[in-house]
């Protein structure tokens, strides 16, 4: 992948000396002339490396380096300090501000291509070790539940397949690929007990439940590579009508990918065994599905897509009518077992 750097500096004629350096080694450069520029930009940019010089119009060099450590988006992204001058106790301030590293001025071009590539290399590298940790704590939250185990592999597998099946493209595969591993990372929170509690959880015990999205978000968020990734682990608790956490995003709010990844995951869930439930059938778990989607909280078009996958198209209307029914029977009061069961899914 391209390394990417963000210059900033106010003036004009230092930004194009670093962007021909840093063209000819092969790097994408973006250039913000202030303060305000660079904050609004990184976050979204998450470039390989920032160039910060220390003069800026608007903010002081340490503050804008401070703030931008400040956000976890850029926490693993290294930032040089840039000043014209040596001394010693600027140094210090530069590492206190959190940057990397500092440099004085002048540098000769070469110096500076060598210490840039060292930097990039560091970069590749502590974006590797993160990734590996991520996936390494994924699997461990699946260990700590005897019922869970295998979930993450499944509904990131499925997921695929059944993006591939809508024609999705590669980056969507990828982005559903990784999803499904590590949506639920945020349960890293929850202790076990709550985790594998077999009854009911307490008001107390769902509102630590209802953060494991907003936690994982910030776990991923300083990972470049799971940019694409991030509404997939904050948002796959939404529901179509607005109900469901944490945004309350409803219709098209919620990603494709993030509505294609929350069927694959019920799905699953409902079809693997529980501490609180013994695993339904297929068939079941489709009906469910689309009792979900008569309630609004499912993209019915999807959950029939993803049916007729699974099951084929006859089998899955006759199960999206007998869904909508237990929907209709639920409304009008009558019990039905599909939903008793569907209230007792946590995922
Ligand atoms: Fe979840």
């Amino acid at each position: 992948m391209t390394a990417r750097v963000l210059v900033v500096d106010a003036d004009p004629a230092n930004c194009a000396n670093w962007e021909s350096l840093l063209l000819s080694q092969g790097c994408d450069v973006v250039a913000a002339h202030s303060g305000e520029a660079a904050l609004a930009i990184c976050p979204n940019l998450q470039p390989d490396l920032v160039l910060l010089n220390n003069f800026l119009p608007d903010i002081h060099g340490l503050e804008v380096c401070r703030r931008l450590k400040a956000d976890p988006r850029n926490r693993l992204t290294p930032i040089v300090l840039v000043s014209p001058s040596n001394d010693a106790a600027f140094a210090s301030s530069a590492r206190a501000a959190g940057a990397d590293d500092f440099w004085g001025l002048p540098t000769t071009p070469w110096e500076a291509l060598s210490r840039v590539q060292s930097l990039l290399q560091l970069k590749t590298y502590i974006d590797e070790q993160a990734e590996s940790v991520i996936y390494s704590l994924a699997r461990s939250i699946e260990a700590r539940d005897r019922f869970n185990g295998g979930h993450g592999a499944r509904v990131s597998s499925n997921a695929v397949r059944f993006g591939k099946s809508l024609g999705l493209s590669q980056g969507d595969l990828e982005t559903l690929k990784i999803g499904g591993l590590v949506h639920d990372i945020g349960k890293i929170v929850i202790p076990d007990a709550v985790l594998s509690k077999p009854g009911a959880l307490d008001s107390e015990e769902t509102a630590m439940v209802e953060q494991h999205p907003i936690i994982g978000e910030q776990i991923c968020a300083p990972l470049k590579s799971f940019r694409h990734v991030l509404p997939l682990i904050r948002n796959h608790h939404e529901r179509m009508n607005g109900t469901g956490y944490p945004d309350g995003l409803w219709g098209e709010q919620i990603p494709l990918t993030v509505r294609i990844l929350q069927i694959v995951d019920i799905s699953d869930a409902l079809t693997s065994n529980r501490s609180y439930r013994q695993s339904l059938s297929l068939p079941r778990a489709l009906m469910i599905l689309y009792e979900e989607a008569n309630r609004g909280w499912l993209d019915e078009a999807l959950v029939s897509q993803y049916a007729s996958l699974m099951v084929g198209a006859e089998n899955s209307m006759i199960l999206g009518s007998r869904g909508r029914l237990g929907s209709m029977d639920a409304a009008n009061g009558v019990s039905n077992a599909s939903i008793g069961s569907m209230s007792r899914r946590r995922v």
